[in-house]
């Protein structure tokens, strides 16, 4: 919905600010630890070990050293919802209790604001349309949803009429072309400028953007609806791909799973609509669906955006299973741990769900991990041991190939081969093959000398920040601290140790307030010295690696004597 107007907006954000404290917002997502004026923790936008994401309460700010992202509590929703401003702004209004004034939509908004305004009012529309002595209602409550389930995902019903929505929300002032791009209308085939609506005679399930704003709606026909004599309509029917859908990166449920799903550290992914209602309903809440998509790398990347933990749980038929093994393997090679939940054979999540609750707790509870999975129902459906193997080079070998962890990826080459009744050699074998032949991601080991791109901007950043505590604190103990340990660590760059952008030096300032103490900054320079000495010992090993190729043994020695060295002072700087 459009936003009454900027001043509106300003309001707003100001109001929330005062609601909502930085700790309030960001506390919620990381563990936060006090350091002298500020908080730390793990930065929550980039992998590390040592913390190095610093929040300050006074300025209602955080700051990443590692990685450089900063900001306030609207850029920390943004970016850790994956939303834009005006979701981040829906989002923390609710929770601050501030209400959003909307307007009716006016001509002048942009385009984007007036296709979640009709998304919005056509789902009002079919929230209206399913009364509770309605047909469509009895079906869904026959079906085993709860009033509360129905009104909480806001179920609605197209009626079963041409232009019933386009004449609705004509009336309040929709365009054709914006119904259209909406995916709410479509064009008569062979009567061009006769249009009528996508959706009739159907249960409506608005599909939501992780802010709660409906982008698409999936239908679902009732029984009753094929006419006789009439083809049998698909059973579900979904938007079309539009400006506000790409169904490549939405599940269906995610708006109201995502705070169970980090709670909990893993999220259950199911097939249907159906199924995630009746997983709500029974109290797994952190459950989203895929709703006829194929899974894809964002949906992944979604899901890992709240937890790393996948449990799969597909239908059992044989194209479910087919569907959870090339999940498995584009999850697991995204960095995911996936497990998959047992299904009875012919049962769907709903099913189960809906009979008994407490077997599918159960079943999430036994839920092994993915190629255990596998190799288990490999291993009941296959009498002979050679299809069994070949059945498993197939669908279980890319799985172990696609773990990153080179332990973890042991443990399951064990676990293939005795299953298989064979050595692990063999089975490490196969799986290198795979490896080799799949592209995944570089190995940071054997052979990869370039220095990561994160890590040179890490670097890069800890440098420009200790570059700036001079220029922030002149003239202080602090400051010639800082400038000593410095230049200890790297010859500084003398022409342009003070080109360090403006920004930079504020957010120093931010960081380490009015009066830091001479040390405030003494663990940033350990990260820094770390990442310095990294470096060296990446150059030393190219060259170790070249003075062993050319049998320069010599100049190996002295390399490898070097490396061991740096290795040593790396390790002592670790803790
Ligand atoms: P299923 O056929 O398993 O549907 O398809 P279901 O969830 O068990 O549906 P009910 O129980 O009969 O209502 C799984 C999912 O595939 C998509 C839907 O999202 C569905 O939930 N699908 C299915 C379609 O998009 N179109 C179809 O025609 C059928
Ligand atoms: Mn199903």
């Amino acid at each position: 919905m459009p936003y009454n107007d900027e001043q509106m907006a300003t309001d707003s954000v100001q109001e929330i600010k005062d609601k909502l404290s930085i700790m309030d917002v960001v506390g919620a997502q990381v563990k936060l630890k006090r350091a002298g004026k500020s908080l730390q923790g793990l930065c929550p936008f980039h992998k590390e070990k040592t913390p190095s994401f610093h929040v300050n309460p006074d300025r209602g700010s955080y700051h990443c050293f590692g990685c450089g992202e900063g900001g306030d509590i609207f850029t920390f929703t943004e970016k850790i919802e994956g939303l834009d401003f005006k979701g981040a702004l829906k989002l923390l209004a609710e929770r601050a209790g501030v209400t959003l004034v909307y307007s009716q939509p006016d001509k002048n908004h942009d385009k984007r604001d007036r296709l979640y305004a009709a998304m919005s009012d056509a789902e009002q529309f079919f929230v209206h349309g399913l009364g509770e002595d309605t047909p469509a209602y009895a079906y869904a409550q026959s079906r085993g949803l709860t009033k509360e389930t129905i009104e909480g995902f806001s179920l609605g019903f197209a009626p079963d009429e041409w232009r019933a929505l386009l004449d609705h929300l004509s009336a309040k002032g929709y365009t054709v072309q914006e119904l259209l791009e909406a995916g709410l209308i479509k064009e008569a085939d062979g009567k061009p400028g006769t249009y009528y609506d996508r959706f009739r005679g159907r249960l409506m399930f608005p599909i939501k953007d992780g802010a709660g704003r409906t982008v698409a709606f999936t239908g679902r026909t009732l029984p009753t609806s094929a006419k006789v004599g009439e083809q049998e309509p698909a059973k579900y029917l979904n938007s079309p791909e539009t400006e506000l859908f790409k169904k490549s990166a939405v599940l269906f449920g995610m708006h109201k799973a995502k705070d169970a799903i980090r709670t909990r550290g893993f999220v259950i992914l199911m097939e249907g609509q159906m199924d995630v209602l009746h997983a709500h309903q029974a109290g797994f809440t952190n459950t989203v669906a895929l709703s006829g998509t194929a899974l894809g790398d964002a949906h992944i990347a979604l899901m890992k955006r709240y937890a790393e933990n996948l449990m799969l749980s597909l239908d059992a038929d044989k194209a479910g299973l087919a569907a959870s093994a090339k999940s498995a393997e584009m999850a697991i090679r995204m960095g995911m741990r996936v497990k998959a939940v047992r299904m009875p054979l012919g049962k769907d999540p709903a099913d189960v769900i809906s009979e008994d609750p407490k077997r599918f707790a159960k079943m999430v509870t036994d839920a092994s991990s993915a190629i255990e999975f596998f190799l288990a129902i490999l291993g009941a459906g296959e009498s002979s041991p050679h299809r069994l193997v070949l059945a498993v080079e197939k669908t279980v070998l890319p799985l172990v190939a696609a773990i990153g962890s080179p332990l973890e990826r042991e443990h399951f080459i064990r676990k293939v081969a005795e299953r298989l009744e064979t050595v692990p050699e063999a089975v490490r074998e196969a799986v290198g093959r795979i490896k080799s032949n799949t592209p995944t991601f570089p190995s940071p080991q054997a052979g990869n000398v370039s220095i990561p791109a994160e890590r040179q901007s890490q670097r890069e950043s800890l440098e420009l920040l200790l570059r700036a505590v001079p220029i922030s604190y002149p003239n202080t103990p602090f400051a010639k601290h800082v400038e000593s340990e410095y230049s200890r660590i790297v010859v500084p760059p003398a022409s342009q140790i003070h080109d360090v952008p403006e920004r930079t030096v504020i957010e120093v300032g931010v960081t380490f307030g009015e009066d830091p103490g001479i040390d405030a900054a003494d663990d940033l320079i350990r990260r820094f010295e770390k990442l310095v000495l990294n470096e060296t010992y990446q150059a030393v090993l190219s060259r170790l690696r070249s003075a062993q190729a050319t049998g320069d043994d010599e100049a190996a020695r002295e390399a490898e004597s070097t490396c061991a060295t740096l290795a040593k002072q790396i390790a002592s700087l670790s803790y």
